[in-house]
């Protein structure tokens, strides 16, 4: 049994009005309103997919994977448990919050707590808009996006995601990040979005390295990097992945770590079998630093 999407994000911000200000008029995404002081994002039909929490920590807090039904989450739940995870019912109070039927939760090996959820709010009477005019963000059976974490111990990881939550490895890039440092980067699947999950095993000031949106047009992606440009964000110039052959850039979120914004991935298909690189651009993405952020 095996996790069917990333459905939504939360962090920890220590600044909820600079993210409000980014989220929308840089990144595009839709002021879903405030919930217990939270700032909820939209970026399709959903209630929500990003909630920003008031927190010192600026990192992740939380990634709610979807599956089908009440049986699957049970399924998940049971194969976690016979991995040796703990697992935790959500209340009542916390259901409201997350605005789905039902959720069980745990720690992942590097302590980022995983919501494996049912029964998301769909909210089709208020259609998406962007006030950055995107044209839209590409979700539905790929999920809210990607997102890449830097963990203590990358065996116990892969194990938690691999068999715990049944996600399968798309493929591997040993990265030469200078001269000094090589990290070897796993991207892990479970839908045919290329990688829903990246792990690093590095020692990082945060757990979360970056999280991705694809968005429905290279116009899209060209309007986001103008205006990250004017505002002296870039993390890495545009440029092309080998893995996944995305277009994109990233910029310098308000909390410190990067967003990724692409359009272009290819997708995970029927013959697909795991490879390695070398490198994880074919050209681009040049280092710049960590913006103004
Ligand atoms: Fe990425």
């Amino acid at each position: 049994m095996a996790v069917k999407k990333l459905g939504y994000l939360g962090f920890g911000a220590s600044d909820i009005e600079a993210w409000r200000s980014y989220a929308t008029k840089t990144l595009g995404l839709m002021d879903a309103g405030s919930k217990r002081d939270a700032l909820l994002l939209r970026l399709d039909s959903r209630g929500w997919r990003i909630g920003v929490h008031p927190s010192p920590k600026d990192d992740i807090l939380y990634a709610g994977f979807e599956v089908e039904n009440k049986a699957d989450m049970e399924r998940v739940a049971q194969t976690l448990e016979q991995c040796g995870v703990p697992i935790q019912r959500a209340n009542p109070e916390e259901l409201a919050e997350r605005a789905v039927i039902d959720f069980v939760k745990c720690k992942d090996p590097s302590g980022v707590t995983i919501e494996i959820y049912y029964g998301a709010s769909e909210l089709y009477e208020v259609p998406f808009v962007s006030p950055a005019g995107v044209s839209g963000f590409i979700t539905e059976d790929q999920g809210l996006g990607h997102y890449v974490l830097s963990v203590d111990d990358l065996e116990q990881s892969l194990d938690f995601y691999i068999r715990g939550l049944g996600m399968e490895l798309s493929d591997i890039i040993d990265w030469q990040m200078n001269p000094e440092v090589k990290l070897q980067v796993n991207f892990l699947h479970c839908n045919r979005r290329h990688h829903t999950l990246a792990l690093i095993q590095a020692p990082a000031p945060k757990r979360l390295h970056h999280f991705m949106l694809e968005v429905s047009s290279f116009d899209d992606v060209g309007r986001a990097y103008d205006r990250v440009i004017d505002q002296n964000q870039v993390v890495m110039t545009m440029g092309r992945h080998t893995n996944d052959h995305m277009y994109s850039f990233y910029g310098a979120t308000p909390s410190g770590f990067a967003v990724e914004y692409g359009w272009g991935a290819r997708t995970i298909e029927a013959d697909w079998s795991v490879v390695r690189y070398d490198s994880i651009s074919m050209w681009g993405h040049k280092f710049m630093g960590m913006g103004a952020a």
